[in-house]
C-alpha cells in the first residue's frame, strides 16, 4: 500500500436545496455562527489526518461559488475539489466519488448538512475501514420509541408495529467504505434505476446492504447531527457557541 492509498479521500454531498429547513439560500450555504454550514463541514474533515482529500458536490448552478467560498475561509491547507452535484443525494456521492484519484482505497462520505461532527467520529470510521470493514456507520441508540405506520398524511395513521428500541440506531455520516465496495454499490444502484428498478437510498451503508454487503456500526456522536429543519439550526448555533466558550475554537 501506498502513502496515497493509506489516506482516506472524503466525498461531501452538498447540493441538496434544503427544502425542510424552509425558505433561503441552499442548506449547504446557509451559516452557523457566520459560517456556511458546508465550510464547517469540510473543516470537521480537514482536521482528521486520516483524510488528504475531500470533494464537494456542489448544487449544479453554484460551482464556482463553492470554490469561491471554500478559499475565502482559508481552506487550502488540504486537497479540495468541487464538483457539479446531482438531483439526488445518491446521484451527488456517485459524481463526487468519479473525482476521486483511482488509487485511494478509502473514502468518506459525509453531509455538508452534519457541521459539527467531533473529529474523533471522523477518526474511528475511518480507522475501522483500515482495520478490514468493507462498510462503517456511526449511529447513536434512539431516544424515542419508534412505530411503524400506514402512512397517511394529515389522517391518523394505523400503528403497524412497534420495533424493539434496543435494537434500533439512528445512523450519521461520515460513513467508510472500501472503495472498491462503494464504486461498485453505486455503478449497480445506477444500472438497477435505468431498468426501472429501486428508488435512489439516503445513505450510502443503504446501498451496500441492497447488494449483500456487509455494514458495520460504530458509535456516532450526539454532536454529528443533521441539520434538516429549522429548530436544528437552532441547536447547532448553541452547540457552537458552547465550543467557542469553553475552546475559543
Ligand atoms: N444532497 C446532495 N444532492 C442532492 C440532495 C441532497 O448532495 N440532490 C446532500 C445535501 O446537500 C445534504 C445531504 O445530501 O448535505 C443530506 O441530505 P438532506 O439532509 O436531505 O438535505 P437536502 O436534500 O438539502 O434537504 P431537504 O431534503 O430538506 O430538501
Ligand atoms: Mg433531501
Amino acid at each position: 500500500m501506498n502513502a496515497t492509498a493509506a489516506v482516506a479521500a472524503a466525498v461531501v454531498p452538498a447540493a441538496g436545496r434544503g427544502e425542510r429547513l424552509g425558505p433561503g439560500a441552499p442548506k449547504a450555504l446557509r451559516e452557523l455562527g457566520g459560517v456556511p454550514l458546508l465550510v464547517h463541514a469540510v473543516r470537521a474533515l480537514a482536521r482528521s489526518r486520516a483524510v488528504g482529500l475531500v470533494v464537494v458536490a456542489a448544487p449544479a448552478a453554484g460551482v464556482a461559488e463553492v470554490v469561491a467560498l471554500l478559499d475565502s475561509h482559508g481552506l487550502d491547507g488540504k486537497d479540495i475539489r468541487v464538483v457539479a452535484g446531482g438531483e439526488t443525494r445518491q446521484e451527488s456521492v456517485r459524481l463526487g466519488l468519479a473525482a476521486i484519484p483511482a488509487e485511494v482505497e478509502i473514502v468518506l462520505v459525509h453531509d455538508a448538512a452534519r457541521p459539527l461532527v467531533p473529529v474523533e467520529v471522523v477518526d474511528a470510521v475511518a480507522a475501522a475501514v483500515r482495520a478490514g470493514a468493507e462498510a462503517v456507520v456511526p449511529a447513536v441508540p434512539l431516544a424515542d420509541t419508534v412505530k411503524r405506520v400506514e402512512p397517511n398524511p394529515g389522517g391518523p395513521e394505523p400503528v403497524l408495529d412497534t420495533p424493539d428500541r434496543a435494537t434500533l440506531r439512528a445512523v450519521q455520516t461520515p460513513q467508510g467504505f472500501r472503495r472498491a465496495t462503494l464504486a461498485e454499490v453505486h455503478a449497480k444502484a445506477l444500472t438497477e434505476e435505468a431498468e426501472g428498478g429501486l428508488p435512489p437510498v439516503t445513505d450510502d451503508a443503504g446501498l451496500v446492504e441492497r447488494f449483500g454487503g456487509r455494514v458495520v456500526v460504530v458509535p456516532g456522536h450526539e454532536e454529528a447531527f443533521k441539520v434538516t429543519r429549522p429548530l436544528d439550526l437552532v441547536l447547532a448555533e448553541a452547540v457552537l457557541a458552547r465550543r467557542r466558550a469553553s475552546d475559543g475554537f
